[in-house]
């Protein structure tokens, strides 16, 4: 199959071609064209937990085709995998079950495979580890925190709940691949080189993608003003992932708390 047969092209750049889905879903290629609301509406409810379910749909994908992949990987490292699939697949069915009990139905909103057009570019297991697990799965381990907090206060306890128990499944996602990665770089430093070429392969498209000031939405939700809603980083689970004191730091700072950094350091 040529490489056109396999990407596509969106403002300018290279993607993976999105994976097969039912019929009943609406693809969509842009954060423009999604259903996100700013509130919790029932709607609003219905389309979180819908894109939720999306995209542990997505990332069982991702691992199963690393699994498909890299058959050479280590033994241990594909016993990860498998049981990642396993989660995400569990992590699917429970958010469908949930969303057909608030009222909803697959396809009832569009959905997008961001994760999957950027993950299907990188030919290295590292680079998808660094990207999918410690990129991606680190930054939902965030919201996911963010969401328990969100739903109970909109009186809602099953879902909050629910982000919760999902929350400490992720937290081992990401931290078997630092484990891995962290190992693959001390045996062979060329690791380090692969886990780069991801991220910044990431953040190109990440950047081409990002929505302009002021771009709203399908639903006239303001996007610039919508991708700056509070998601702070979540530190207890992020130490629990092994990510470093210096990484936490570092997101910390990002943020703009550098100044709490020092308290929030131990040690320190
Ligand atoms: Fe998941
Ligand atoms: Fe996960």
């Amino acid at each position: 199959m040529s490489d056109s047969d396999q990407t596509k092209t969106v403002r300018g750049v290279k993607l993976r071609r999105d994976p097969a889905r039912e019929g009943c879903f609406t693809v969509v290629e842009l954060h423009t064209d999604l259903h996100d609301y700013d509130d919790m509406s029932d709607v609003s409810r219905r389309q979180r937990l819908h894109r939720h379910m999306h995209n542990e749909m997505q990332t069982l994908e991702i691992v199963a085709q690393g699994l498909a992949d890299f058959p050479d990987a280590p033994w241990e490292l594909r016993m990860q995998l498998a049981r990642q699939c396993w989660d995400e697949s569990r992590h699917s069915a429970i958010l469908y079950r949930r969303l057909r009990e608030l009222g909803g139905r697959k396809g009832e909103f569009p959905v997008m495979n961001y994760e999957w057009g950027v993950t299907q570019l990188l030919n290295s297991l590292p680079a998808r580890l660094a990207v999918q697990n410690r990129t991606f799965e680190g930054g939902e381990m965030d919201l996911l925190r963010q969401q328990q907090n969100m739903w109970s206060l909109a009186g809602d306890p099953p879902t909050a709940l629910l982000m919760d128990a999902l929350l400490a499944d992720e937290v081992h996602h990401v931290r078997y691949a630092n484990r891995w990665l962290k190992q693959m770089a001390h045996e062979n430093p060329r690791t380090l080189l692969q886990v780069v070429a991801g991220v910044q392969l990431l953040q190109k498209i990440t950047a081409a993608l990002a929505p302009e000031p002021g771009e709203v939405n399908a639903v006239g939700v303001n996007l610039t003003e919508f991708t700056h809603a509070e998601v702070m980083t979540n530190v207890g689970d992020r130490r629990l992932a092994e990510f470093t004191e210096a990484e936490i730091a570092d997101l910390l700072r990002k943020e703009g708390f550098g100044s709490l950094v020092a308290s929030t350091t131990p040690g320190t």
